[in-house]
């Protein structure tokens, strides 16, 4: 039972992953020639942490006997400059109270490889989080 809910929520984690990737990617591309070059790598790199993210999220997954599910969650992206910080920012915000809330779960389903996987990609968010806060306080 609990590690079946512990494979539900890494699912949902991994697909909010998949769409984080799609989405900076679209934001990298969006980006051109409405950003500093900065921000545009800052778009294509944090892409790329997001799919590490996924990646380790689904050989968790597979580890734990479960099916790593193939779609990301559909979101509505945004077209100009401050909208994508914004959409960043609360993609990241709301990615820190869900990992937060999956650490509980594996706290207390006594899971202690998952809870260590989940604070590490936890430390990457609030990273995030943080950039995305300063150059939206900048822009
Ligand atoms: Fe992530
Ligand atoms: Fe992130």
């Amino acid at each position: 039972m609990g590690k079946e809910q512990i494979v539900e929520a890494l699912n949902r984690a991994r697909a909010r992953e998949l769409r984080a990737v799609r989405e900076y990617m679209l934001y990298h591309y969006t980006a051109e020639g409405l950003a500093s070059p900065e921000i545009i790598d800052l778009f294509k790199d944090t892409a790329k942490v997001e799919m590490t993210h996924a990646e380790d999220l689904g050989e968790r997954i597979n580890y734990l006997a479960g099916q790593p599910v193939k779609d990301g969650d559909e979101f509505t992206p945004a077209l100009e400059m401050k909208g994508m910080l914004r959409n960043s920012l609360k993609l990241e915000e709301e990615a820190e109270v869900m990992y937060k809330d999956i650490i509980a779960l594996c706290a207390k389903e006594d899971d202690p490889v998952s809870r260590l996987l989940m604070e590490k990609i936890l430390s990457d968010e609030e990273e995030h989080v943080d950039t995305w806060r300063k150059i939206l306080a900048a822009a």
